[in-house]
């Protein structure tokens, strides 16, 4: 018999998976997650619902993935166009979607040329490798890598190896060998561990998970100057940063400091999963054929979505909403506490530790939101936020702040 939407059973995606969802996720599901006690069933904008139909003001985007809000028509009828066409061929053949995004995403950087891959953690599992590779063409020894305390990079073993906190690496050792880390926006320390051995700075432009940290431009300009004198890559991590989240395509571009390899993933997809390793140079030209791979990176299903997105970022002018949406919220949230970022990448220092009480208080009352340590709140919601949407977000922060002050 051929499956049919008629013919699926409950048992294989009905109502009573979602009436049981909790207790299945609880007895089945690998414990590696504190759940929010929320089951979102539908998004809409800038809008989540539960099952209950509770809405939700989405401060968060999916940890920064749905850039264009949720259930955005163009992007869901690409998705659903290139289903019905083709969905995954593997890397053994060309396909139409992958390759012009390649294209645009290079016309649209400083970049050469691209690998696809599925994840911010796999992005950055490349940029290693690739780093490796580069720097033992040099020498042997040229294979050092620096990364930023504070920093996070992703959870595969080499990138978790590059993510500078201590908490990530204990239950894993032993790790991957070669990693330096310095304290982040600190020059001296850079300085004093960049030496001829090192084949890439990996440093995220604004650290994310650490608390939404701009670097300094004097620290980026000159991480820059000590990579080109040492002939180190410089490899900027913008995972989270990328495709219009600060308020400009590309974080790097705020800085004027370009990296020999960027990375992305996250808001590229809009919720799909795919991540991608940009590089220049000899950089671009390290990988070989059997260098690197993976079997669904860049499928054309994947790529059809983030070309939609970079067609939604560019007829909606959301890189611009991002700064200009981004510069208004900023100044309201100025009354709840000390805000810091750039574009709609925001974090708000809080005078008490309840942040996380904070996030509780928010979810009750419609607001999804989310706290990076306990004083700091992150607020990334989805590009094509309006100022009365965030009117709507700072007047229901105001009163989740009051309540866990009490
Ligand atoms: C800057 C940065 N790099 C890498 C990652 C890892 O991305 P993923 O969870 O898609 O592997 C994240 C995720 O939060 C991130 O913020």
């Amino acid at each position: 018999m051929t499956t049919t939407i008629n013919n699926i059973s409950p048992a294989s995606g009905g109502q009573e998976i979602a009436s049981d969802a909790k207790l299945w996720d609880q007895s089945h599901v690998m414990t590696t997650y504190a759940r929010q006690p929320v089951e979102l069933v539908r998004g809409e904008g800038c809008w989540l619902f539960d099952t209950d139909g509770k809405r939700y003001l989405d401060f968060l985007s999916g940890i920064a993935v749905c850039s264009v809000g949720h259930a955005h028509p163009y992007l869901t009828k690409a998705i659903a166009d290139q289903a019905a066409t083709l969905m995954h061929a593997s890397n053994l053949y060309l396909t139409q979607p992958q390759a012009r995004l390649a294209r645009r995403l290079i016309e649209l950087s400083d970049f050469e040329r691209v690998f696809f891959c599925n994840s911010g953690a796999e992005a950055n599992e490349a940029a290693i490798k690739l780093s490796r590779k580069y720097g033992r063409a040099i020498s042997e020894r040229k294979v050092r890598i620096v990364t930023a305390t504070n920093s996070f990079h992703g959870r595969t073993l080499a990138a978790v190896t590059a993510t500078g906190q201590p908490k990530y690496h204990d239950p894993f050792a032993p790790l991957p060998p070669g990693f330096d880390y310095v304290p982040f926006n600190d020059i001296e320390a850079l300085e004093a561990i960049v030496t001829d051995d090192t084949c890439a700075v990996l440093l995220e432009p604004i650290q994310g998970e650490g608390g939404v940290i701009p670097a300094t431009q004097e620290y980026l300009t000159k991480a820059r100057a000590l990579c080109d004198k040492h002939k180190a890559l410089l490899i900027f991590d913008e995972v989270q940063t990328g495709v219009g989240r600060t308020g400009k395509m590309w974080a790097y571009q705020q800085y004027g400091v370009t990296p020999d390899v960027m990375t992305l993933a996250k808001g590229l997809g809009g919720g799909v999963p795919i991540g991608a390793c940009l590089a220049r140079g000899a950089a671009a030209e390290t990988f070989k054929p059997g260098d690197h791979g993976s079997t669904f990176a860049g499928n054309p299903l994947c790529t059809a979505a983030a070309n939609a997105i970079l067609d939604i970022l560019a007829d909606e002018r959301l890189t611009q909403n991002a700064a200009t949406v981004g510069a208004y919220l900023k100044e309201r949230l100025a009354t709840l506490g000390a805000p810091r970022g750039m574009g709609l990448m925001i974090g708000l220092e809080l005078d008490k530790p309840i942040a996380k009480k904070v996030v509780a208080e928010a979810l009750v009352l419609g607001l999804i939101i989310n706290a990076t340590g306990d004083t700091t709140l992150r607020i990334i919601p989805p590009l094509t936020l309006t100022k009365e949407l965030a009117d709507e977000g700072v007047n229901l922060l105001r009163q989740a702040i009051e309540k866990a002050a009490e």
